[in-house]
Formats: C-alpha cells, sequence, structure tokens
C-alpha cells in the first residue's frame, strides 16, 4: 500500500542496519527550482527530482498557472517543465494551504509579469509563520502589496535592484528576493541572506537560465538584472535531511550503512554533533559511511540557520537523544512551536520536558512501540526511526506526511534491514 490519507506505517524493533541507501535530490530545493522556472519561458529540465507528493503539489499550482510540469522519465527523476508566454499569475488558496511552500512563486511572477496573487498562508504545524521578510524585501525592490478576502496582490512596473537587509537569514525570503532581484534593473544586494545549500542550488540554477548571481552560499548575494532568461538543464542538489534521517536510523538501530549521493560538506555541523554523540561519520566520496558501534551518549545541541545545525534534523536528534547515555538539551531557535510530535514519543516511553524553546531528553534504556501520530514530514520521519529502537510495534498514522517529502522512507529503511513497512489503518 502507498501513503494515501490514512497510510500508516508499522515499525518493529529493528538492527543491526546495513547495506546501502541513495539519497533523492532535495525537496527544498526541487520545490524552488520548479517556481524558479516560472522566469524564463520554454522548456525547462529537472533532474535528481524526488518522487514525492510535494513535487506533485508544485507541478499542480505550475499547471494552474499555465505551465505543463510533468515527468518525463520518473524512475530517473527526470522532470520537464514547459513555460509559455503567458500565464495566469496566481497561486490558489486550496494549494497554498496544502502546501506553504507556494509561495515561492511570489518573486518569480512579480519579475516576470509584474503582478502575482497569492493566497495568504495560514497557520501549520510549527505554529504561525508570518511572510512579512519576503513582501518587506519584496517592497524594497518597489513592489507594493494589498491584501484582501485573503489573497495578497502584488505589482511592480519595473523591479529595481538595491540593497536589501534581512533581518533574519529566512530561507523563503531570501529565495524570494533571490528570483526576483535576477531580472529587476539593475543591481541587487541581500546582506544577510540564508546561506543554506538549497539556496546555492537555487543560485547555479538561475546562473544556468542566464542571471548574473554571485555570493550564494554566503551572507552576501549580489544579483546583477539581466532583461530575459533562458530554459536551463539541472540536476537537484542530494537532500541533506533525508541523508540525516539514515544517520539517525543506523545511530538508533545500530549497525553500518552507507548513504549514497549525501554530501558531507552540507551536514558538517550534524556530522560533528553525530561523532561528539559516538556515531561515526566518514565521507566516502559520493556519499557518507556511518557506523553506530553501540549506545550513544547525550550532547546539547541548538537548532540555528545554516552552518547551524538545520530545524529539521531536530525530531531525528530527540529521537536519537531519547534512547542516548546521559541527558540532553535540546534548543530550538527557529521554529518557536516545533515540538508537537514530543508527546508522541512521550507516548513510546522517551523521558523527555519542555520548558520553552528547550527540550530536556534524559535517554532511557529502550522505547516501547506504542500508537503514534505523525504531525508533519521531519516529525513522522522521526517517529518511523524511533521504532527501530522500540520493543514490540510501532504504528504511525498520519504517515502522508512522511510522503510530503520523503521518495520512499519506507523501501529504503527496510533495504536496510529494518523491520518497517506500510500497513492500511483497518490493520492498524
Ligand atoms: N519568518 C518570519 N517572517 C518571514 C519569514 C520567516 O518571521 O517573512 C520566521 C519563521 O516564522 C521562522 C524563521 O523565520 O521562525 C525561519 O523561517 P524561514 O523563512 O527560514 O523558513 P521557510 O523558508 O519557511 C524553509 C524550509 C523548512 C525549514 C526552514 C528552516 C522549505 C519549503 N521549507 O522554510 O523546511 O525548516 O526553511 O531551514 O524550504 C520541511 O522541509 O519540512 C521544512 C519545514
Amino acid at each position: 500500500m502507498g501513503a494515501g490519507d490514512d497510510a500508516v506505517i508499522r515499525v518493529g524493533r529493528s538492527g543491526p542496519l546495513e547495506g546501502t541507501v541513495a539519497v533523492a535530490g532535495a525537496k527544498n530545493s526541487a520545490l524552488k527550482l520548479m517556481a524558479a522556472t516560472v522566469l524564463a519561458p520554454g522548456r525547462h529540465v529537472l533532474r535528481n527530482v524526488p518522487r514525492i507528493a510535494d513535487v506533485d503539489t508544485m507541478a499542480e499550482l505550475l499547471g494552474r498557472m499555465g505551465a505543463t510540469a510533468g515527468w518525463e522519465d520518473e524512475a530517473a527523476g527526470v522532470l520537464t517543465v514547459d513555460v509559455p508566454e503567458a500565464m495566469d499569475p496566481e497561486a490558489p488558496y486550496e494549494l497554498v494551504e496544502r502546501m506553504r511552500a507556494s509561495i515561492v512563486v511570489l518573486g518569480p511572477l512579480l519579475a516576470r509579469f509584474g503582478e502575482a496573487r497569492v493566497s495568504v498562508p495560514g497557520g501549520d504545524d510549527f505554529g504561525h509563520r508570518p511572510i512579512d521578510m519576503h513582501l518587506r524585501a519584496l517592497e524594497e525592490l518597489g513592489a507594493t502589496f494589498t491584501t484582501s478576502h485573503g489573497v495578497i496582490e502584488g505589482r511592480a512596473e519595473r523591479l529595481l535592484g538595491t540593497r536589501v537587509l534581512l533581518e533574519y537569514p529566512s530561507v523563503g525570503a531570501t529565495e524570494n528576493l533571490l528570483m526576483a532581484a535576477v531580472l529587476a534593473k539593475g543591481t541587487t544586494v541581500i546582506d544577510n541572506a540564508a546561506r543554506e545549500p538549497e539556496i546555492a542550488d537555487l543560485a547555479a540554477f538561475l546562473a544556468g537560465m542566464g542571471a548574473e548571481v554571485s555570493g550564494a552560499g554566503s551572507a552576501t548575494i549580489t544579483v546583477e538584472g539581466v532583461e530575459r532568461l533562458r530554459p536551463v538543464d539541472h540536476a537537484v542538489v542530494p537532500d541533506r535531511i533525508e541523508a540525516a534521517t539514515y544517520l539517525a536510523a543506523v545511530g538508533m538501530a545500530g549497525g553500518a550503512i552507507r548513504v549514497d549521493g549525501a554530501r558531507a560538506d552540507h551536514m558538517e555541523m550534524l556530522i560533528e554533533k553525530l561523532g561528539d554523540m559516538g556515531l561515526r561519520v566518514d565521507d566516502g566520496g559520493d556519499g557518507l559511511w556511518a557506523t553506530a558501534p553501540g549506545r550513544l551518549t547525550a550532547v546539547d545541541v541548538s537548532t540555528l540557520p545554516y552552518p547551524g545545525v538545520a530545524t529539521d534534523y531536530k525530531p531525528l536528534l530527540v529521537a536519537l537523544l531519547s534512547v542516548a547515555d546521559g541527558v540532553g538539551i535540546l534548543t530550538e531557535n527557529v521554529f518557536a512551536g516545533r515540538f508537537r510530535y514530543i508527546p508522541e514519543l512521550v507516548r513510546m516511553g522517551a523521558d523527555i520536558r519542555v520548558e520553552g524553546h528547550h527540550a530536556v531528553v534524559r535517554g532511557v534504556e529502550a522505547l516501547s512501540g506504542a500508537p503514534v501520530r505523525a504531525p508533519d514530514i521531519r516529525a513522522g520521519a522521526a517517529l518511523v526511526v524511533a521504532g527501530l529502537a522500540a520493543d514490540g510495534e510501532t504504528l504511525v498514522s498520519d504517515a502522508h506526511h512522511v510522503a510530503r517529502g520523503y521518495q520512499d522512507l519506507v523501501g529504503n529503511l527496510a533495504a536496510l534491514g529494518a523491520d518497517v513497512a506500510y500497513s492500511s489503518s483497518d490493520e492498524a
């Protein structure tokens, strides 16, 4: 069975894991690259695109706007997007609500068509996530916004390059601004830009389209606007969060695995933290080797924008700490409300106390399998991973969240020898 709305993942105690698993392209890059295709009419080719529900949603959004996005070779992850000369520059509520990342069409639509209508994203499982920085940054390039009936309407005769200092290195705001700046008149300098590898991938994609971008991956990005861009053929950067999920799995279940395609240079801080915990991770050229010799040791970790430890790794780290030797304190500095999965881990016998934006995790010898619910993509994956170190059976419901971001988490963990499978909710 696949990952429909009633999908349940059944996990039994597993390990040691062994074998090789390959990571797909990064969700959080692929979605933005798909949005960026809007900037140039013609046929774009994206390679190493993950086969995940969010990519389908972005393809649907592009379709609503008049482009055609579809798999040319699904098994190989090759997706094409045909972008027409004229488009309907609107992201409807239904799609923005399903996938918040839809708002990254705002910058490219304004840059190419001088107008954009995007539904205001509501709250989500991380709590309230504003887009004020996106709007303020685009306003600095000359865009104006009005909001009525839940829709933000943006207009810009011609965007004009300028220096924009972001109040916080927001990933989405940096991306929207970067995609707007490439077709703006003159020079845009983005200061305090987000430095995530997915931003550097977007800049490389835009450069392939003929944009003039330098400094992406650092805190200052400079863009010289050009008149017109052309279609591009580009391979998506590997997914560091998916790679981290397999590292956490081996940390949880023990064993030795290889994660093909993962880039050590995109995961330095995490690899260092995992090393402090006793999980050995070696750079194996085009991939990582990971060995868990025994029970891990607790450490303290704080999430931060890149190159800090990503907030997306946090549920995995909490799962690892829940069975590590000692007490670890996890501090969330990126999303205030991102602790919703903790009561689920507690149901599995974890000893975790949340105080403000800190989680104090006291490691126990073993978790105990229980029915739990996936509140979002990353937390869902972490609950599956936690089940590997839990006696008995863990049933993770709402597993459709996991399919939003992972091409085949269940199949890949099973290939490493884990006792993981989809089960229908009737059986659950
Ligand atoms: N923020 C504002 N105002 C804004 C924009 C952001 O206050 O206008 C705040 C947010 O509320 C948050 C912080 O700034 O507290 C960071 O948000 P950021 O904009 O950096 O995150 P994002 O672009 O909304 C992306 C990823 C997330 C990932 C974060 C942080 C995508 C589609 N999403 O979100 O990934 O956690 O960066 O690295 O790229 C996921 O993949 O499951 C996921 C949630």
